[in-house]
């Protein structure tokens, strides 16, 4: 299913012209298409649908109420990773009892009000964490559900810097300890073993990786039963491919054909948390040409869109496909071969950094100052990452129902920026 499409020579989102949007809203602008997140979120459910997972969608890939609140209509519950993830999905009304919280560092404040959501259970990263939660939870007068957040050692060949299931990342406990893990829990009569949590890194654009960890997941659940405990869940994590390209990344059904009969065979609930395959190519970014020049040899094209927006290709080398609203040439199939009627070009933003440049050397067509951009692929991890680096004030984002926008977060006004501050 494709949300953005270009029709008679313009982008739609869904029955929406992208131009019309802009011309209301202004730029830089996101746009979001609800029936793409849903179709992805349900892709997703019914790919997994024989074990009835708890998908828990990934707050931090997206964390906007507007999107929180149609995932939650679905049926979708979240992976937090901070007090303010859990604010925000009480606030978009989500039921905590099926929320899990991971994050190597959560304080005793997140502890204590992930315990009084009553959330499904905390991922554990460490042993000092076991003990905090311990702490906290006698205060309160519970016993805290945990996971034991294991490092399973599996290479997800996948970015540097969102790797996290290989020995050496900051993430999880050494998948070895875990029986004297599970004793310790077990002797703790203010925590209570939920189940293991696995999280391999981001995107993954294979499945082996997941069948490798499942099928170690069922040997830690085996294990840990014959010692007694009452392990129920299976969380594997995030980190299903997206297709930024074309069509680079496999469909849900092949990830959910490698893990299930591990799963299967472990006779255990099975916790999923997606965040970039469910928003990411359900949402652009739409920026408008300011100017264009030619310098050093090099044609550069300024937009009004910056790495404050979207940090991805400065901050990990992301390719995201870039195109005009209204192009003067079709959108090609490939994006990174010499496009006929097209010339190389920078698209860089305004910020003070040579690092400011979503694609270098790009084939596109001729664009002219006022022009619309859309950088596709920025659903996940764009506004979830943006800042007000230069004092620029974050974009707008509205959310397309069919022939229908809402507005969903209001432009950012030069007051918002200082309006924290004290002077
Ligand atoms: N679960 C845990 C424990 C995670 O750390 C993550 C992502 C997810 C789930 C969701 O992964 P997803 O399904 O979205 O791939 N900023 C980077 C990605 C960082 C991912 C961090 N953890 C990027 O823009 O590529």
């Amino acid at each position: 299913m494709e949300a953005f499409e270009y029709r008679d020579g313009q982008l739609f989102c869904e029955n929406l012209p992208v131009e019309r949007l802009a011309a209301e809203y202004g730029t830089p602008l996101w746009v979001y298409s609800r029936a793409k997140l849903v179709h992805e979120y349900r892709a997703l459910r019914d790919a997994f649908a024989e074990l009835d997972p708890v998908i828990c969608y990934s707050v931090k890939s997206n964390s906007n109420l507007g999107l929180l609140r149609v995932l939650n209509e679905e049926g979708s519950s979240f992976d937090v990773v901070s007090g303010g993830e859990l604010y925000r999905v009480q606030q978009a009304g989500a039921d905590t009892s099926r929320v899990v919280f991971a994050g190597v560092g959560k304080t005793d404040d997140e502890i204590r009000f992930g315990l009084e959501s009553k959330i499904l259970m905390f991922n554990v990263e460490s042993e000092p964490e076991l003990d905090a939660i311990s702490a906290v939870a006698r205060s309160l007068g519970v016993s805290a559900p945990v996971a034991l957040r294991l490092n399973p050692d599996i290479d997800a060949k996948t970015h540097a810097k969102t790797t996290t299931g290989k020995k050496g990342n900051k993430f999880g406990m050494d998948i070895e300890r875990h029986n004297a893990l599970a004793a310790k829990v077990l002797a703790d009569p203010h925590l209570e073993l939920r189940g293991i949590h696995m999280h391999l890194g981001s995107p993954i654009l294979t499945t082996d990786p997941y069948e490798a960890a499942a099928q170690k997941a069922l040997d830690v659940v085996t294990e840990l039963r014959r010692a007694g405990h009452k392990t129920n869940w299976v969380n594997l994590g995030g980190g299903f491919g997206l297709s930024y390209r074309g069509e680079e990344a496999p469909p849900a059904a092949e990830y959910a054909k490698v893990i299930l009969p591990w799963i299967r065979k472990a006779e255990c609930r099975l916790a999923l948390e997606p965040g970039r395959s469910i928003c990411g190519n359900a949402g652009i970014l739409v920026g408008r040409v300011i100017y264009t020049k030619r310098e050093g040899g090099k044609r550069f094209i300024i937009q009004d869109a910056a790495m404050n927006d979207l940090v991805r290709p400065a901050m990990y080398g992301s390719f995201h496909r870039i195109w005009p609203v209204q192009p003067r040439v079709p959108a090609p199939r490939d994006y990174e071969s010499e496009i006929p009627g097209c010339e190389p070009a920078d698209v860089v933003g305004p910020i003070c950094e040579s690092g400011d440049c979503f694609a270098q050397g790009r084939w596109l067509p001729e664009v002219a100052r006022g022009d619309l951009l859309s950088t596709f692929s920025a659903g996940a991890y764009g506004t979830a990452m943006s800042s007000n680096y230069n004092s620029r004030p974050r974009g707008a984002e509205v959310l397309v129902d069919g022939d229908r926008a809402t507005l969903i977060r209001r432009r950012e006004t030069y007051d918002d920026l200082i309006g924290p501050e004290r002077v």
